[in-house]
């Protein structure tokens, strides 16, 4: 059985290109004993990819060329000589952008899909779910009545801060590319209000949505969105600093409003998800059991087909993704 797959071919030079990526196809090896054969269905498609296409200084190594690009999958169990897997199960793992994996299933995790959707264990039950939770409850600690300023509202992350947000009785202000998406992000996901970051008049429409200043920011922009939010800061404001996608392809990032993180005695403190799994199981009860009760409500953003993975992923960092970036194998 053949296997297609999407090795990195080289490392981009500023903004990613389609010829940074090379489809490749093997043979999928047999089974030995032990090893589970899946087969993806939902390739999930995230900004840190891009980091990891660089060879800069990050907290990951940096993605080797030639190999299958790093990502996370939902997958179905096709074949299995481990007693831990049957075929039909559904699992969550790292099988990359490829169509099959052999695996000693160390790092797959069975799901279930029959209350929840496969896909949205990519999106609001999985990664960036647990980022949104993460960031929000354990460095911005809103209280109720406090205003969270969340940027890239639109998107995977972005999405689930302000809801969990609302959820705590704050007031969500989300920060979105687009008027489109600011209405998305008010009508769908229930910001009390969004800020267009592209309209000219974004820093008064800021100030207007934030009338009692800012206490918390879920930061996932960087450079003048962020900038926006640090002049609006109250005294001792919380920022999660989870992102900085405006500076991911080499743009300056510069700010001017760094003083006020001294004079509001600010707490910055940027976080990766992935060392903090102790938080994960705590994370995942709530959101799964929200999402279920459709008080979480996700979007997304599926491109069809594998070869059509390195275009979607471009259009990720242009913003051209609402809500989850998925791609759909199967
Ligand atoms: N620290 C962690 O552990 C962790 C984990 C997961 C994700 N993250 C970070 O969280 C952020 C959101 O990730 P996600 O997966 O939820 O992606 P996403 O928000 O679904 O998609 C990325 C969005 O970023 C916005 N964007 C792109 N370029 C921009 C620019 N120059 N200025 C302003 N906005 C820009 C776009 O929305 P607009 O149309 O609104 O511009 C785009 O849709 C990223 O910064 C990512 O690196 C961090």
């Amino acid at each position: 059985m053949k296997n297609k797959q999407i090795v990195l071919a080289k490392r981009p030079r500023g903004v990613v290109e389609e010829d940074d990526f090379r489809i490749v196809e093997t043979e999928v090896p047999a089974l030995a004993d032990g090893q589970v054969l899946t087969r993806v269905h939902y390739l999930s498609l995230d900004p840190y990819m891009r980091g990891r296409m660089e060879e800069s200084k990050s907290y990951a190594a940096p993605q080797a060329l030639g190999e299958v690009m790093i990502g996370g999958t939902v997958a179905e169990v096709i074949e299995s000589k481990n007693a831990r897997f049957s075929p039909g199960d559904f699992v969550v793992g790292m099988a990359g952008w490829q169509q099959y994996q052999v695996s000693d299933g160390a790092g797959l995790r069975k799901i279930d899909v029959s209350v929840i959707p496969p896909s949205a264990y990519l999106g609001s039950v999985g990664m960036p779910g647990v980022t949104a939770w993460y960031g929000l409850t354990q460095i911005g600690r809103p209280q109720s009545g406090e205003t969270v300023v969340v940027t890239a509202a639109a998107g995977a992350v972005g999405s689930v801060v302000g809801q969990l947000a609302k959820l705590r009785g704050c007031r969500a202000v989300g920060v979105a590319g687009g008027k489109a998406k600011c209405q998305l992000v008010m009508d769908e996901f229930g910001f009390d209000a969004c800020v267009d970051y592209k309209s000219e008049s974004f820093k008064d429409d800021f100030r207007a949505a934030t009338p009692k200043g800012v206490d918390v920011v879920f930061e996932n922009v960087g450079g003048a969105v962020f900038d926006a939010s640090l002049a609006r800061m109250n005294a001792f404001g919380r920022i999660a600093l989870c992102g900085v996608i405006a500076g991911y392809s080499g743009q300056s990032i510069a700010m001017q409003n760094v003083r006020s993180l001294l004079v509001n005695r600010v707490l910055l403190q940027g976080f990766i998800v992935a060392e903090h799994m102790e938080f994960w199981p705590q994370a995942l009860a709530e959101l799964s059991q929200r999402v279920a009760a459709k008080r979480i409500r996700y979007r997304e953003t599926v491109a069809q087909g594998l070869e059509n993975a390195p275009r979607a992923f471009i259009g990720l960092l242009e913003g051209k993704n609402v809500g989850k970036q998925l791609v759909k194998l199967v």
